[in-house]
């Protein structure tokens, strides 16, 4: 755990709170509940925590939601409540406020249109099953490592047009994000990314094809063309955005299933559910929480947040907050909410641009995955194990079936 800083004096007291987010109490066993912790009896909407620099946390699940959607007053640039890592990764779009923004942005959502997701549903299919007829004969694996982890950088790959003989390379980047063994820091694996990635880029700045960096980078920024920096910092954003994200959503996906095989055998007959299915599983395993630095002083909630400060909006207490959702902890498939009501994929102008591609990954594997696989259950003397962060998840899903 970081030390702790002193209490600056605009914050009171009572709204301390020792919290680690890297490392809430009781992570290990349950992501959802370490976090509701801070929910519990009531308490106030924003907190303050000394740890990790010290900064502000949004309780209250429309505080979340509200801040989350307010650019005018809160930036994104800082990234990360750790000093140095915004700085180290650079991310185009995510950490350009509006107006800067609004091109790349633009250059990125026509990338990602939902006729080019469509058309991937073939390879994204091909990943899935490749990966599941590799386990099938098995019967057990550790989902979260053997199918969580792999199946969204195979697609990373796929995407990009990458051979895909460099699929245990992008691996290696994939786990020292997900799980840092220690062995390289951020800026390293930043690096890492850039020194390979660099070739691919530059021949699809030189020469686009059909793959989604080109069809990015041929859109022009403000009339000229993407300087060589933002190409990789744009990459960068890619590959980070799209890896343990969808991996950690897959893991809670499997793991509920695993611990309720009526919905196993529900989406089994239904097959028709699915889509619902995972629109609801989206919504009420979240992961992702964001920083965002204060442009002003920002008064809520009965406390004043200063400018610079860090304000800390963990979407999980967004979705599962009784006050924003009915019955938020039930999994209904046929809660027909509309995906920008919660913020797992976030609110306001950075909403996730790879949203349909996720939604698209998550029902092709619950198609794959129950179609293949017969009944499968957690393995009951081995641990499922959680981990905290920005992007929270399963360290370990120890599955067995019967082959
Ligand atoms: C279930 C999987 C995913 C989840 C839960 C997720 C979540 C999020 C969230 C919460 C944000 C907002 C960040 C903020 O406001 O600070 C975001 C933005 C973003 N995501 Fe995702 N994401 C997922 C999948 C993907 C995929 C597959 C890609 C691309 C390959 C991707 C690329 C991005 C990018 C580029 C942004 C920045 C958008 C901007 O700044 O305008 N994400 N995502």
């Amino acid at each position: 755990m970081t030390e702790a800083v002193a209490r600056p004096a605009h914050v009171p007291a009572d709204r301390v709170v020792d919290f680690d987010i890297y490392n809430p109490p009781g992570v290990e066993q349950d992501y959802a509940t370490a976090w509701q912790a801070l929910q519990k009896d009531g308490g106030p909407g924003l907190v303050w925590t000394p740890r990790n620099g010290g900064h502000w946390i949004a309780v209250g699940g429309e505080h979340v939601r509200n801040l989350w959607g307010d650019a005018a007053r809160l930036s994104s640039e800082v990234l990360s409540v750790t000093p140095g890592q915004g700085d180290a990764l650079r991310f185009i779009p995510l950490q350009l406020d509006p107006p800067a923004h609004n091109p790349f942005r633009n250059a990125v959502m026509k990338g990602f249109a939902s006729r080019f997701v469509v058309a991937l549903e073939p390879q994204v299919k091909a990943v899935a099953t490749e990966l599941i007829d590799e386990l099938i004969g098995r019967g057990s694996c550790d989902f979260a490592t053997e199918f969580a982890e792999v199946m969204p950088v195979n697609i990373f790959l796929s995407l990009i047009d990458v051979p895909l003989s460099d699929r245990p390379m992008l691996r290696e980047f994939g786990k020292q994000l997900t799980r840092p063994d220690g062995t390289m820091t951020v800026e390293q694996l930043a690096q890492a990314v850039d020194d390979y990635l660099w070739p691919f880029l530059q021949q699809r700045l030189e020469n686009p094809g059909e793959d989604l960096f080109s069809r990015i980078l041929s859109v022009p920024i403000d009339g000229r063309p993407w300087t060589v920096d933002e190409a990789k910092r744009l990459t960068r954003n890619l590959l980070f955005g799209g890896l343990d994200t969808v991996a950690a959503m897959l893991g809670m996906i499997a793991l509920h299933l695993a611990r309720h095989p009526e919905h196993q055998r529900l989406l089994r007959e239904q097959p028709d559910l699915i889509p619902g299915a995972a629109d609801e599983f989206m919504r009420r395993y979240p992961t992702v929480s964001v920083s965002r630095n204060l442009v002003t002083d920002v008064e809520l909630d009965g406390v004043t947040m200063k400018e610079g400060e860090i304000v800390f909006l963990p979407s999980v207490l967004h979705n599962l907050d009784p006050h924003s959702f009915d019955a938020p902890e039930e999994v209904r498939f046929d809660r027909g909410l509309n995906a920008a009501r919660h913020t797992t994929m976030g609110a306001g102008p950075h909403r996730c641009v790879g949203a349909g591609l996720a939604r698209s990954e998550i029902i092709i594997f619950l198609r794959e995955w129950l179609g293949r696989m017969p009944e499968f259950r957690l393995d009951p003397d081995k641990p499922v194990t959680m981990k905290g962060g920005t992007v929270g998840g399963c360290n370990t899903i120890p599955l067995l079936w019967d082959s």
